[in-house]
C-alpha cells in the first residue's frame, strides 16, 4: 500500500506523489504536532507511530493528471487523514483498545479525558485545514462523513455483543465507520481539482468499495494478522464485542459460539486464543476473504470506466494493494 511500492511510469510522476506525500507530512506535522501539552504530545505520538496514510494517498490519486497538485488538494489529503486520526483516537476509547500503530493508544497512555479532548484537536484542525481550500462544497462533503462516522462508531458500540447482527447491519455501521471516509478522500481530489462530476461520483464509489474491502480485511487481520505487522492486539473485536463478518460467517456454521462470542469481554488471553480458533476452523475468513475481493473487482470496473485524466492504473494498484496486505 505504501507509495514507495506503486510502479511509477516516469520520474516526473514518482516525484509528483512522494512530493504530495511529503508536503501532507509537513501540514499533518505542522497543524497537529505544534501544540501545547497534552494535546500537541498525544498527537504528536500518534503522527510519529506512522500509519499507512492510505486516505491522503487517495485523495492525491484521484486528482486530474492534466495539473500540477494544487495545495487545495494537499490541504484536502491532511484533512482526510486528521480526520481519521481523530476517529482513531476516539476508536480507541469506544472500543478500549490498547494499542494503535505499534504503541499504546492515547487513551491507554494518557487517560481517557486526555483522548476525548485529542480526538476534538484532531477534528477541529481537520476542518480548518480543509477550509484552506475555500471550497464550501469539500467542507460539506467531509462534515457529511464525520457526522456518519460518529453515527457508525455508536452504532458499533449499540450493536457490540449481539451476535444475531446480519450481514446488511455489518455493511451499514462499516460505510458509515470507514467506506465514506474513502469515498470522501477519493472524491475530494477530484473535486478540488476539476474532475466532472460523473467522474467524481466514479471515484467516490471506487472509494466506497475500496473501504469497505478495507474494513473488512482489517476484520480479518483482528483474527488472523501479525500483531506486529497490523500494530493492534489479535482479538480485540471478540473482545470489545464487535461483530464482523468472519464472525457473522462463522456463526452461520457454529450458532454455538455465540455464547461464547456474547461473553468475549470476559474471556481471558487461552479463551479469545482458542475461539479464534475455532472461527478459523469455519472457514469463515475464506469466506469474508472472497467478499472483500469481489468489493475490489467492482471497484476496478469502476475505474476502468473513468477517462485518462485519472490515474487509473495507479488506483488499480491501490486497489489490488488492499487484497495484497492480508496475503
Ligand atoms: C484503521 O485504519 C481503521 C480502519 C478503518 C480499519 P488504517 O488501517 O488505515 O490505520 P492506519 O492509519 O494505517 O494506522
Ligand atoms: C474502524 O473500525 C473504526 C474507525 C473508523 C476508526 P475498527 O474498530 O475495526 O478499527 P481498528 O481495528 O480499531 O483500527
Ligand atoms: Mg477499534
Ligand atoms: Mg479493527
Amino acid at each position: 500500500m505504501a507509495h514507495q511500492d506503486l510502479s511509477w511510469r516516469t520520474v516526473v510522476q514518482r516525484r509528483r506523489y512522494s512530493d504530495g506525500l511529503d508536503a501532507v507530512e509537513e501540514r499533518l506535522s505542522t497543524v497537529a504536532g505544534t501544540y501545547a501539552e497534552p494535546l500537541g504530545s498525544a498527537a504528536r505520538s500518534l503522527l510519529g507511530a506512522g500509519g499507512k496514510r492510505v486516505r491522503p494517498l487517495l485523495t492525491l490519486l484521484c486528482a486530474s493528471r492534466r495539473a500540477p497538485l494544487a495545495a487545495a488538494v494537499v490541504h484536502a489529503a491532511t484533512a482526510a487523514e486528521l480526520l481519521h486520526m481523530a476517529t482513531l483516537v476516539h476508536d480507541d476509547v469506544l472500543d478500549r483498545a490498547e494499542l494503535r500503530r505499534g504503541r499504546a493508544t492515547v487513551a491507554h497512555e494518557y487517560g481517557v479525558e486526555t483522548a476525548v479532548s485529542t480526538g476534538n484537536f484532531l477534528l477541529a484542525r481537520a476542518f480548518a485545514e480543509l477550509a484552506l481550500t475555500g471550497d464550501g462544497a469539500a467542507v460539506a462533503l467531509l462534515s457529511k462523513t464525520a457526522v456518519g462516522l460518529s453515527e457508525g462508531e455508536v452504532l458499533q458500540r449499540q450493536e457490540a455483543y449481539d451476535v444475531t447482527l446480519g450481514v446488511d447491519a455489518y455493511r451499514r455501521r462499516c460505510e458509515r465507520k470507514t467506506a465514506d471516509l474513502f469515498a470522501a478522500a477519493a472524491r475530494l481530489g477530484a473535486l478540488l481539482s476539476g474532475i466532472g462530476e460523473r467522474q467524481q461520483l466514479a471515484l467516490g464509489e471506487y472509494g466506497r468499495l475500496l473501504g469497505l474491502a478495507f474494513q473488512v480485511f482489517d476484520d480479518i487481520l483482528d483474527l488472523d494478522g501479525d500483531e506486529d505487522l497490523t500494530g493492534k492486539r489479535l482479538g480485540a473485536d471478540i473482545r470489545d464485542g464487535t461483530v464482523t463478518l468472519p464472525l457473522i460467517y462463522a456463526l452461520e456454521t457454529r450458532p454455538d459460539l455465540g455464547p461464547r462470542l456474547r461473553d468475549g469481554g470476559r474471556l481471558d488471553e487461552a479463551g479469545v486464543a482458542a475461539l479464534i480458533a475455532e472461527v478459523r476452523a469455519t472457514g469463515a475468513i475464506a469466506r469474508a476473504r472472497g467478499t472483500a475481493t469481489g468489493f475490489i473487482e467492482r471497484a476496478q470496473r469502476l475505474l476502468s470506466a473513468c477517462s485518462d485524466d485519472v490515474e487509473r492504473d495507479l488506483l488499480g494498484e491501490v486497489a489490488r494493494s488492499v487484497v495484497d496486505r492480508y496475503a
